[in-house]
């Protein structure tokens, strides 16, 4: 099998940056610590709100790294304005609510195709690799081909809770229909992807799914970093993935 790609999501370095309202923690410079520790790529969400990642921080954290930056953002026309001027790699769609703590659900691909095709055409015109934050259900991954998208990255979350309750069954049953996800998805041509919720727990099996190319995880890293530093907390990730790759 291909080596799993690891993106790390560095919002919550912000988060703690804004706790304090200053410049530290500094997001650019957990991005270059996430690159020299051997991730992938980075993920960041300018969310509606800029609860963490900022505008300046996009444009920032863009020209410092040497690999790709997967820009998360919702499908507003604010956003696609500031991913068309940043020019990242990539740029993942996912629902946002004001209200919510983290993005909660997929995205309505298959109910919002229309406006979603022609959403997506300039992004993907300009170059971007455009990834829909999908639940692992077959109308939204079938919607999501038809729309134009390159990638979808298939929501964990409801896997990754199931685990961290010690729910077994519940968690048995989301990996099956995120295993039938990531196959239906790769036989449409899409590429897949993965994240929300994911631990050094929760990560063995998701990693092993021949058809998943790149985890984005963020959270559980940005904490993990606390006790580890973040080259020791992106180490043991990395560890862990590349044993369920092997195993596969
Ligand atoms: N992928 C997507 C599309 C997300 O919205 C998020 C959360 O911002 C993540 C991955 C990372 O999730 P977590 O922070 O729970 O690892």
């Amino acid at each position: 099998m291909d080596r799993l790609r690891l993106g790390i999501n560095i919002d919550h370095v912000a988060t703690l940056r804004n706790a304090r309202g200053g410049a530290t923690p500094d997001p650019v410079r957990a991005a270059l610590m996430a690159e020299a520790a051997g991730a992938d790529g980075i993920t960041a969400h300018l969310r509606e709100d800029r609860r963490h990642i900022r505008d300046a921080d996009m444009g920032a954290i863009n020209e410092a790294i040497g690999i790709p930056l997967n820009f998360e953002m919702a499908a507003t026309e604010e956003m696609a304005r500031i991913a068309l001027a940043t020019r990242p790699h990539a740029v993942c769609l996912v629902p946002e609510k004001r209200e919510e703590r983290t993005t909660e659900g997929g995205l309505e691909v298959a109910g919002d195709a229309n406006r979603l095709t022609r959403y997506i055409a300039p992004l993907a015109d300009a170059g971007a690799r455009v990834s829909l934050f999908v639940a692992a259900d077959p109308r939204q991954i079938d919607a999501s081909a038809r729309v134009g998208a390159a990638v979808v990255e298939l929501h964990t979350g409801a896997y990754c809770h199931a685990v961290d309750e010690g729910r077994h069954e519940d968690a048995a049953a989301e990996l099956e229909r995120i295993i039938a996800a990531a196959a239906q998805a790769a036989d449409l041509g899409l590429e897949v992807h993965a994240g929300h919720g994911l631990s050094y727990d929760s990560v063995t099996p998701i990693a092993a799914i021949p058809q998943v190319a790149e985890l984005n995880i963020g959270h559980f890293m940005i904490g993990e970093a606390v006790f580890r530093g973040l080259e020791g907390a992106i180490a043991e990730m990395r560890r862990l993935m590349d044993i369920a790759r092997d195993a596969g």
